[in-house]
């Protein structure tokens, strides 16, 4: 069985070398822009200057190799926060074409500090950018249940059971399976950030939640296709590609975030033979050039 990649390397250099159409899907969170030193518990990494238009510059190429390296049903996720949505949202339309966009998702998290001047800032953006017109997605993958109230109600018939729903307005019931539930809205609420005492936590910054990641590659890829994360930090697309029977390459420039991902997996692995399941082999490249 070929090997799923761990890379410690350069995003643009492992892109630019990968060849074109052999990708599902790619997930990006590149390094915001904000010039800070991004500090987790005893890691950090430098971010970009605070400059958006060098940001565009500088991410645009790698943008660039991610769709050259998409096969034609596959998918881009550009994860971004509201300093940076609207530059690389401009060069990805140019990019990938304006009709290509099939979602700009509203990530809700309420974990973190409150407005004092104006609303709180509890939201990333993600957009969703199609190689082509055919892109896959899987709805039955991602469902999630129907919100209740009081006229839902949950009823047995010989198709299983179902939520019945009265309009109040027109009278009219409808009826939907419970097990179907409905595919998600492009504003996610239910899926809240890490806290600090979450046990997926590896000390990593900016570290995602896996159902985040998972929602996104379960309604985009199946089992044995192959997903990309070009800035894999603490490796949250790894384990969730490892976990869900994704194939993978995932590349970040940073030892320390090597090290860390390569615990994860190993760790995810254990768990996941003991339980039966096969786990391709993991191939670790070091200071990739
Ligand atoms: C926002 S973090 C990614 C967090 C990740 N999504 C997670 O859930 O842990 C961005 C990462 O990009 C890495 N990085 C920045 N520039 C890079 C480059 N040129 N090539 C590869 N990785 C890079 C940083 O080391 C950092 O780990």
């Amino acid at each position: 069985m070929a090997s799923d990649r761990l890379i410690q390397g350069d995003a643009f250099a492992v892109a630019a070398g990968m060849p074109a159409k052999g990708l599902d899907a790619i997930y990006i969170d590149p390094p915001f822009g904000t010039g800070a030193v991004q500090r987790g518990r005893g890691h950090s990494y430098v971010d970009r200057a605070d400059d958006p238009t060098a940001f565009v510059a500088w991410l645009s190429p790698l943008l660039v190799d991610s769709r050259r390296v998409l096969a034609d049903t596959g998918s881009l996720f550009v994860h971004l926060d509201y300093r940076t949505i609207h530059y690389v949202k401009v060069e990805l339309d140019r990019i990938f074409g304006r009709d290509q966009l099939v979602n700009e998702i509203v990530w809700c998290y309420s974990v973190g500090g409150k407005g004092r001047r104006g609303f709180g800032r509890k939201h990333d953006t993600i957009l969703w950018y199609a190689r082509t017109e055919s892109w896959a997605f899987y709805p039955d993958a991602i469902r999630v249940p129907r919100r209740g109230g009081s006229h839902m109600r949950v009823i047995a018939t010989a198709e299983g059971p179902v939520q019945e729903k009265t309009d109040k307005k027109t009278g009219r019931v409808y009826r939907y399976p419970v097990a179907a539930g409905k595919v998600p809205e492009d504003w996610w609420t239910d899926v809240e950030t890490l806290n600090h005492s979450d046990a997926e936590r590896t000390g990593w910054p900016s570290q995602k939640p896996e159902r985040l990641i998972a929602r996104i590659l379960c309604a985009v890829t199946k089992p044995g296709d192959h997903v990309a994360d070009w800035f894999a930090g603490s490796g949250t697309t790894a384990a969730v590609a490892q976990r869900l029977g994704r194939r993978f390459v995932v590349v970040d420039r940073e030892g320390a975030a090597v090290s860390i991902i390569e615990k994860r997996l190993a760790a995810q692995r254990g768990a996941l033979e003991a339980t039966g399941n096969e786990v391709p082999p993991l191939e670790i490249v070091r200071d990739h050039i």
